[in-house]
């Protein structure tokens, strides 16, 4: 009997664990024989496998996490790592392999596919930065539990009548910090893809302020770099001349947990699936996305060389609607 290991690597992502269900029922239902490694890379490279059966996924499709748990490990990325790691693929006689994770798991993927591991891909990482697919796992979950927060916010700012800075996750990428900001109808979006001048911001909030504007959000990405580089001391430096006093806050990892949304549960599920099809097919090295409605696959080294942009006329167009009347 053949054997499939499943394994979740990089930050967690809501959505991963109906991925594993998928992943693990799929794999019975083709007859296959399924290991879970702990730990992503780390648990790999320690030889820390398990066998899985179909009851290991019952009841955590709904649960934020994965029930594999996750690990950043620097050690798999040298020679001596990846060794380890291939010995005990070896060891226990894994014959496919499906890496459920972010870029930096998807290259790791890649590598293992290229010493001749069949393996495929499945994106998961709130920064939504892996292309050919549309959305990676989790994505959504995270743009509604910042979304819940902001609004949360909002109500406060308005009672006070402040200025809040609400920086959301998303390593290099800006996509989370539009998306939300966009959603939240933010009055300021700062994302690393984008220049951004304090002044200018500065002005726009106090021309608000005249306006009688009764809050002023800034969503910024946790990457972005404005030209004063601080602008939180930049804006708290200048509070009487703004008029809104400015306050911080740092939504954080509260956006990588919780229950994930219909959207990433169903998500994951497809590509699950689909990860154990194209194994059982024997179409190895691709990474599952979902483009437009369609599950498709991907070669993994394409994918590890591509690049995902934000889509820069969202981006004008959340600054155009920025653009408000006096109420
Ligand atoms: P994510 O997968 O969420 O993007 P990381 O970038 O931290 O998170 O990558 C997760 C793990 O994948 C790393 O800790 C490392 O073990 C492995 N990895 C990352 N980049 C590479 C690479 N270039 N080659 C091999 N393994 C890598
Ligand atoms: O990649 C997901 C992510 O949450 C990024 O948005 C963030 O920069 C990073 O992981 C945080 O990493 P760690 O969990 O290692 O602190």
């Amino acid at each position: 009997m053949r054997r499939l290991a499943v394994l979740t690597s990089g930050g967690d992502a809501p959505g991963t664990n109906a991925c594993i269900r998928a992943v693990v029922r799929t794999a019975l239902a083709h007859d296959l024989e399924v290991t879970g490694v702990r730990r992503g890379y780390a648990g790999l490279m320690e030889g820390d496998v398990e066998p899985l059966d179909g009851r290991f996924v019952g009841g955590i499709a709904h649960k934020g996490g994965t029930v594999l748990n996750t690990a950043r490990t620097d050690k798999f990325k040298t020679a001596e790592g990846q060794r380890q790691a291939l010995d005990n693929l070896k060891k226990h006689h894994v014959d496919l392999l499906v890496v459920i994770g972010g870029d930096g798991s998807l290259k790791g993927a890649l590598r293992l596919h290229q010493d001749g591991v069949p393996v495929a891909g499945v994106p998961a990482s709130i920064d939504n930065d892996v292309p050919f697919t549309d959305m990676a796992l989790g994505v959504d979950t995270a743009m509604n539990t910042a979304l819940t927060a902001i609004d949360k916010i909002k109500d406060t700012a308005t009672s006070h009548r402040r200025a809040f800075l609400v920086e959301t996750m998303g390593r290099n990428s800006g996509y989370l910090a539009l998306m939300v900001g966009m959603a939240s109808a933010a009055e300021a979006i700062v994302i690393p893809e984008v220049p951004a001048s304090c002044e200018e911001i500065l002005e726009l909030m106090k021309e608000a302020h005249g306006k009688g504007k009764a809050h002023f959000i800034i969503v910024i990405a946790e990457g972005a770099d404005p030209d004063c580089h601080t602008i939180d001391q930049y804006l708290k430096g200048r509070e009487k001349e703004l008029g809104f006093a400015v306050r911080v806050s740092i939504l954080g990892y509260i956006q990588r947990g919780g229950a994930p949304t219909a959207f990433d549960r169903l998500l994951g599920t497809r590509l699950g699936a689909a990860a154990v099809g194209e194994l059982v097919q024997g179409n190895y090295g691709k990474m599952l996305g979902l483009i437009g409605s369609k599950v498709v696959a991907t070669d993994l080294e394409k994918v590890v060389r591509g690049t995902r942009e934000v889509d820069l006329a969202l981006y004008e167009l959340a600054e155009m609607l920025e653009i408000y009347p006096a109420s």
